[in-house]
């Protein structure tokens, strides 16, 4: 079953993300969700798209995307559950900065099986299967080898509601300025989850995160060898308002920076 899911999860990422790719360029319907969360035209097609493909294949299976309507987090437990970002940086996307993805994840039994990020513009398919392994654009993918904080690039995104945690996040951002290397904010979580996967990042931190900003990317990370718990080193279930994510080796200095 789980290369079945796998087969039709990425023909779904594929085609969104020709969709996003034909639409980029394009003038954006956009209306407002919150003070800095857009909808665009694009987000609610995508996810048409992926709806269509996944439950022609799986009729009887739960959907949980994020244009659904009401958010229902309580979803995610169900069993064959789909978790969807149909579009993963929508205010990138919107500004014409092409830093996006799609997001998909089939969920069994509370646990995350299969993940798949597409970035569209760069047609990196980055995916992971429990057990298995991750791999981008069918290569496997390993966590990075950067042992020190000071040597790390790290990422990091801020939430939507961001004005009511301003203080929090700016104090934790100041110290991981700091502290490591170098701090990139690009736009979505899903694809900055994925570049740390992929070695490029060796860190990241995000609060107010959804379950579907996370559900595939955070097994993506985890088949590459990475680590991924709370801010406080819990375990991160797809419930957690807050993630922190590494390649391991330099996950307590990461926490430890994120303690204020
Ligand atoms: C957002 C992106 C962004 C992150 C926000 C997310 P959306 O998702 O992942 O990087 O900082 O917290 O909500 O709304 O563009 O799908
Ligand atoms: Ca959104
Ligand atoms: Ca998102
Ligand atoms: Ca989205």
């Amino acid at each position: 079953m789980l290369d079945q899911i796998q087969q039709i999860a990425r023909q779904a990422a594929l085609k969104a993300g020709a969709l996003l790719r034909r639409n980029f360029a394009q003038p954006h319907k956009i209306t407002l969700k919150g003070r800095h969360d857009p909808v665009t035209e694009s987000d609610l097609q995508s996810q048409e798209i992926i709806v269509q493909t996944l439950l022609q294949v799986f009729p009887n299976h739960h959907i949980l995307a994020e244009e659904q309507g009401a958010p229902n987090s309580a979803k995610s437990s169900q069993d064959n559950c789909w978790i969807i970002d149909p579009l993963d940086g929508t205010v990138n996307f919107a500004h014409g900065f092409p830093m996006f993805a799609v997001s998909i994840a089939f969920q069994q039994q509370g646990a995350v099986l299969y993940g798949v990020v597409y970035d569209p513009m760069r047609e990196e398919l980055f995916e992971a299967a429990r057990g298995r392994g991750a791999w981008l654009n069918r290569q496997p993918i390993r966590v990075s080898t950067v042992r020190e904080l000071d040597q790390a690039l790290v990422a990091t995104g801020f939430p939507y509601n961001v004005n009511e945690r301003l203080e929090n996040t700016i104090r934790r951002f100041k110290k991981l300025v700091a502290l490591a290397e170098g701090v990139r904010r690009p736009g979505s979580a899903a694809l900055d989850l994925s570049c740390l996967a992929a070695g490029r990042f060796d860190g990241f931190w995000e609060e107010g995160l959804k379950p579907w900003d996370t559900a595939a990317a955070v097994l993506i990370v985890e088949e590459a060898g990475g680590r991924v718990s709370n801010f406080g080193g819990g375990p991160f279930d797809l419930a957690s308002d807050n993630v922190a994510a590494s390649n391991g080796l330099l996950h307590r200095q990461l926490l430890q920076a994120l303690q204020i």
